[in-house]
């Protein structure tokens, strides 16, 4: 199977090509290099020993698109990791974010209706589940009420891709519901490397335990949870990436189908227990204090993992002490 895999040298996109190339799948990325370094391309070669076609240029240029589809007729499916995603910039730059996500899904869904490709898997988030739903989330719950303009893209996209179905029933359409991916690859060659100070969790966290920040601010210890500190749904990045390759492999075999799944391992874990997992595995100190609720913060979510599990065959292997030891590997190699 050949595989059109956009934002490929992003975090979640390069961890899901050393996958796919794993699998034996012939892979053609796309990145524009905006969130990401040339570099992670010679380290996923390193990682597999397999080579793949590479397009420096822009997802939503519909022009350079449709090179990369004349060029490649043999492509069956495409990934789409492609888009912003820090939820506290989506508030400040709305226009870049529906721009950037929502247009340029819809160029990339166009040329491949031109191009006659109809298997999409999309990158979408917990955060389509809103504040309102009771936990776990379970794939058949109302999406909506999202509160950040990164989340409403990803809403927006889900509906787009239900009405394109719905107006033709020949695409084969994967909608991917991620929880927190953390963890970066046991060779620690290719991880998550945010701009400037991470907002997310497990990066903050390695850079205070590197020396990089002074400590951990931990927003809130008086939300309704086992010690007071948020609950998330912790998967490991090459857990979620096996879910895509898993997902595109049910689209090659299926007919035709939409199809939403949520990918995370069912399990919550605090801030706190992320904290002192980490601490242990590492033997690193994180230093931390505790500060006021972070403002659109939900106190816990975690998912309900039952539909990718039987149907895909797909379940989260890998422990909370892997995540933190392979977040660690990665700065141990690539920062300090
Ligand atoms: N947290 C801290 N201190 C920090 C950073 C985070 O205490 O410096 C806490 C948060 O309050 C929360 C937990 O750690 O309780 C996780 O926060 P993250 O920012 O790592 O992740 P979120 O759950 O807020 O958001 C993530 C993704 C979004 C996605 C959302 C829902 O960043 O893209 O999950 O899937 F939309």
């Amino acid at each position: 199977m050949s595989v059109l895999v956009t934002g490929g040298a992003g975090y979640i996109g390069s961890h899901t090509v050393v996958e796919l190339l794993n699998n034996n799948m012939e892979v053609i990325m796309i990145d524009d290099f905006s969130n990401s370094k040339p570099q992670v391309l010679e380290n996923i070669k390193k990682i597999t020993g397999k080579d793949f076609k590479f397009y420096e240029i822009d997802y939503s240029n519909r022009k350079e698109l449709e090179k990369v589809f004349k060029e490649n007729p043999d492509i069956d499916g495409v990934i789409n990791f492609a888009g912003f995603k820090a939820v506290g910039e989506s508030v400040q730059k709305p226009i870049d974010y529906y721009i950037n996500n929502v247009s340029g899904a819809l160029v990339l869904l166009d040329t491949m209706k031109k191009y006659n490709v109809k298997k999409f898997v999309f990158s979408s988030s917990a955060t389509v589940y809103g504040e309102e739903n009771e936990i776990p989330y379970v794939e058949t719950m109302k999406t909506g009420g999202t509160t950040n303009p990164y989340g409403t893209t990803k809403l927006f996209i889900e509906q787009i891709l239900k009405d394109i179905y719905k107006s033709d029933n020949s695409w084969d359409i994967a909608i991917l519901r991620y929880f927190n991916p953390i963890g970066s690859h046991e060779s620690g060659l290719i991880g998550e490397e945010p701009q400037g100070i991470p907002n997310n969790l497990m990066p903050y966290i390695v850079r205070v335990a590197c020396g990089k920040l002074k400590e951990l601010s931990i927003f809130g210890n008086d939300y309704p949870t086992k010690d007071g500190t948020g609950v998330r749904d912790y998967i490991h990045v090459v857990d979620l990436a096996k879910g895509h390759v898993k997902a595109i492999e049910k689209l090659n075999k299926e007919r035709s189908g939409l199809y939403i799944y949520n990918l995370g391992t069912g399990i919550g874990y605090s801030v706190l227990d992320i904290v002192n997992t980490f601490e242990k595995v590492t033997n690193q100190k994180v230093p931390y204090k505790i500060v006021e609720r972070r403002e659109g913060d939900i106190a816990e979510f975690y998912a309900n993992a039952e539909k990718a599990k039987n149907e895909l065959g797909w379940i989260a292997e890998k422990s909370l002490e892997d995540m933190c030891r392979d977040s660690w590997n990665y700065i141990v190699k690539n920062l300090t």
